[in-house]
């Protein structure tokens, strides 16, 4: 038997098939693009979890009525620098770009504006919809809450999704400071991309309903599904090396993703009803942009925080260590990386790219595999 190896292809290849799978299962050709879009930019960005690997995902979905192929998203809500949109159960990526579209366009005017989201889906990469106001001069926020996968310090239940904060300014820089990442010590996208690879989970990132470190993926994937273990806050279980912090962000993530637009929350958030079935997801999101010309200009802006990022790169290093970097950086470099190389598909993700493209006759688009 020959053995399989891993492929590089190449970026517009895997944008082309992302966005014809959703035309096929049905998704009008803009919002198919967007999905596309989103779903390119972390492949891009080197978040091999949220990009190409998770279509399997969103197929699942769909096809267990989870997700609506199309967006019949509807405005409930609209002050000058408010609104409060329901996603109707559409697909996230396109609600999402649409939400900080607005809140952008309402920033414009007045400065800043905030949109709130209830009855979405997976949204993608969280730091998505900040580049889109960094695009345009402005601070972009968004947070969203998730399926239940974190205990509270102390606790051992799953409640909290993985709840993630972004947050992206622009600098003077070639690229954006763009802080991007979940309030636990990790999410289900690692755990994903570990158990693909073959790896453990590092002790201390997810614990079982008794409190013990569970370190195989596939245990914990089905653990997650029983409700019976759950990830551990940024900082770790207990208050030694604050893991209260973690659970107070993901608590903040979720207030904003669910009580201001009524929405669904916590064990409301998995995706299945009492009887295990599926249901929708039913995922609040948070969009924040703020127009930085109502406080400063903009160029005066980017120096500054070119200096607060140049200062903190340029400080002393650890022992061993030879670079600082700031958030944003190693994704900035990687996306050069991966426009060059090519987007890494590993066997395990061959064997879905190949499931999807038999299953929907997408045999058109040539796959070195
Ligand atoms: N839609 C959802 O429900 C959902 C849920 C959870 C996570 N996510 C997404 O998953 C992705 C990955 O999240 P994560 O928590 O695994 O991220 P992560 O732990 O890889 O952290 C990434 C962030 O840390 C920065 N960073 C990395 N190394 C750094 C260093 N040495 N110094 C300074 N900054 C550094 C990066 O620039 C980035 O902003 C994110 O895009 C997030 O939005 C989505």
């Amino acid at each position: 038997m020959t053995e399989r190896i891993m492929h590089y292809v190449p970026v517009d290849i895997i944008y082309r098939f992302m966005r014809d799978f959703f035309v096929k299962v049905g998704t009008p050709e803009d919002d198919a693009a967007i999905c596309a879009d989103v779903m390119i930019a972390s492949d891009l960005r080197g978040i091999e979890s949220h990009g190409i690997g998770r279509l399997r995902y969103y197929y699942n979905r769909i096809i267990s009525g989870q997700h609506d192929v199309k967006t019949p998203m509807q405005v409930v809500r609209d002050g000058a620098t408010t609104a409060v949109i329901d996603g109707n159960h559409g697909l996230g990526m396109v609600i999402s770009k649409r939400a900080m579209q607005m809140a952008i366009e309402k920033a414009r005017v007045h400065g800043m504006a905030s949109v709130a989201v209830r009855n979405s889906t997976h949204f993608g990469i969280a730091g998505y919809y900040p580049m889109m106001a960094v695009e345009q001069g402005m601070i972009g926020l968004t947070v969203t809450n998730s399926r239940p996968s974190m205990s509270p310090t102390f606790g051992v239940e799953p409640l909290l999704g993985t709840n993630p904060i972004a947050f992206g300014a622009p600098t003077d820089e070639p690229f954006p400071f763009i802080f991007d990442a979940a309030t636990p010590i990790a999410q289900r996208g690692k755990i994903e991309v570990l158990a693909r690879n073959g790896e453990e989970i590092p002790d201390g990132w997810v614990i079982d309903s008794k409190g013990r470190t569970v370190t195989s993926p596939a245990v914990a994937m089905a653990s997650f599904e029983k409700r019976q273990a759950s990830f551990l806050p940024l900082g770790g279980a207990g208050e030694t090396l604050s893991g209260h912090k973690g659970f107070g962000l993901g608590t903040m993530v979720e207030i904003l993703s669910a009580s201001l637009q009524t929405g669904s929350f916590l064990t409301d958030l998995s995706g299945v009803d009492a009887s295990g079935n599926p249901q929708p997801f039913r995922i609040g999101h948070y969009f924040l942009a703020i127009n930085i010309e109502n406080f400063t200009d903009l160029e005066t802006f980017k120096l500054t925080t070119g200096n607060i990022l140049r200062q903190l790169r340029n400080s002393n290093k650890e022992p061993g260590q030879s670079r600082i970097y700031t958030a944003g950086e190693k994704e900035f470099e990687k996306e050069k990386e991966v426009r060059a190389k090519g987007i890494k598909i590993i066997p395990k993700l061959q064997d879905d790219i190949v499931f999807l493209r038999d299953r929907l006759e997408l045999s058109e688009i040539a796959f070195p595999f």
